[in-house]
């Protein structure tokens, strides 16, 4: 059954959320403050690099089934199921979350609504934080008509949202047990393909549904830093992280996915989640329940100037003069996303001890310009590459992985490779005369290469 939705928020989620509820067939209205975001949408054009979004955007605006405005009183008028994707940046200066956004969608759409509606909260949020919003909403509500305050936390990754969106490992939708409306039926009629499709859909309380997305977050985080800490064993005492990282994968209680060592995450939302986390654990008084994820925090840092320091290393203890080739910016591949991007971060800190960086993303190079102004930016990884003393390949584009060394060689005043993603063929390297550095491996090669 078709359902009149709004998207309130159309940036990397809303964005994705609305498309692809018109895709199911519904009628859906994105909705954004920011008048740029919303002509480019509206022209089927997706400001953000994202794989099948811009096919499913243009086919659905065509289809008469997706529109985009500026107007809370349109979207309040026009739509029965209201979806909240609004960003929650880290604060600045502390580690907790800025909730000014979702609030202001609150704010600015109960006192409008003038028929019974469901708000469906889908950005990642502190626990306790849609209680709040649902008392709000009661307070706010000016015509007769409460709107039930429910969660629908969303689990997409960049670089795969839209399979994501359409066929997620599982729906999770929580309400408030002591205010029981309809808003489990109105998420069943919305997700009603979905669900056919045999898509799980867990029903659960405000609370444990927010609990859902940050203890997810936190999990994938922890599953990285422990890869990576182990990363720092397997260096020292001449073992293998990738071939540790199979081996223990195939036991299915701990699953190979998210045991790629290397330089770490980044990212709009595993940093800023694990550390809104802790601060909500604090202000619930419960602050050493996740002081782990201080340690997964800085496990992950470490992965930052660690692989400096090893660059540093190799090239005879300064940077200053030396000439570097980054090839990555993006936080990872498939994405022009460069927020707490690792790759940026290292490119900047080697620029900092002296080295000039010429930085190559397939992607993500305006993004990083704009953050990054004083680093260089080349056309291509050849033009990247030429004369400099070590490349560094920092997110594992498939155009990295699969680099012909004989032809590098030819560019490079030294054959020093560090493959932060572990993604290169390191042996093909090594045969070609380079020598070779992937966290946790004991490969390597000649060092006066
Ligand atoms: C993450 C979660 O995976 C999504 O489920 C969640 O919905 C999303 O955050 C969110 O909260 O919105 P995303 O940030 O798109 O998704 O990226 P991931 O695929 O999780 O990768 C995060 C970072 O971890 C990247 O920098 C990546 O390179 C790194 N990573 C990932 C590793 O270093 N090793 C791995 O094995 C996997």
């Amino acid at each position: 059954m078709t359902c009149r939705i709004s998207v309130l928020g159309v940036g990397y989620l809303g964005a994705t959320h609305a498309a692809c509820m018109a895709e199911l067939g519904h009628e859906v209205m994105g909705v954004d403050t920011d008048p740029a975001k919303l002509s480019k949408l509206a022209a089927g054009e997706v400001p953000f690099y994202e794989p099948e979004l811009s096919e499913i955007l243009q086919k659905n605006i065509s289809a008469g089934r997706l529109t985009f405005t500026s107007s809370y009183d349109d979207a309040a008028a026009f739509a029965d199921v209201h979806f909240i994707a609004v960003g929650t940046p880290q604060k600045t200066g502390e580690l907790a979350a800025d909730l000014t956004y979702v609030d202001s969608v609150i704010d600015n759409l109960v006192p409008r609504l003038r028929k019974p509606t469901t708000i469906f909260g889908k950005s990642t949020v502190p626990v306790g934080t849609a209680e709040r919003l649902g008392i709000k909403a009661r307070e706010l509500a000016e015509h007769g008509h409460i709107p039930e305050v429910a969660w629908n936390p969303e689990f997409l990754r960049e670089g795969y949202a839209v399979k994501d969106t359409l066929q997620p490992d599982r729906l999770v939708v929580g309400v408030d047990k002591n205010t029981p409306g309809r808003a489990i039926e109105v998420a069943k009629r919305v997700y009603s393909q979905l669900i056919k499709d045999g898509v799980p859909f867990v029903e659960t309380d405000l609370a444990t549904a927010e609990l859902v997305k940050t203890s997810a977050n936190a999990f994938l985080a922890t599953k990285i830093s422990f890869i990576n800490a182990m990363a720092e064993i397997c260096e020292v005492s001449g073992a293998d992280v990738t071939e540790l990282a199979d081996a223990i994968g195939y036991d299915t209680r701990i699953g190979r996915r998210f045991l790629n060592a290397g330089i770490g995450f980044g990212g709009g939302c595993l940093p800023k989640d694990i550390r809104a986390f802790m601060a909500r654990a604090g202000e619930l008084g419960v602050d050493q329940a996740l002081t782990f994820l201080r340690e997964v925090d800085n496990i992950n840092m470490r992965r930052r100037t660690g692989t400096v320091d090893k660059v540093r290393t190799l090239l005879g203890g300064s940077l200053v003069g030396a000439k570097i080739a980054v090839l990555g910016a993006a936080f990872k591949p498939e994405s022009d996303d460069v927020r707490d991007s690792p790759a940026l971060n290292i490119a900047g800190q080697a620029q900092l001890q002296g080295a000039t960086v010429t930085v190559y993303d397939p992607k993500a190079m305006e993004n990083s310009r704009r953050i990054y102004p004083t680093l260089i930016y080349a056309s291509s990884v050849e033009k990247a590459c030429e004369q400099a003393d070590a490349i560094m390949v920092l997110t594992e584009w498939r155009e990295f992985n699969e680099l012909e060394p004989s032809k590098i060689s030819k560019l490079v005043r030294k054959k020093i490779i560090v493959d932060g993603r572990n993604c290169l063929d390191a042996e093909n390297w090594i045969d070609h005369g380079w020598y070779y550095y992937g966290p946790g491996r004991s490969l390597s090669g000649p060092i006066d290469a």
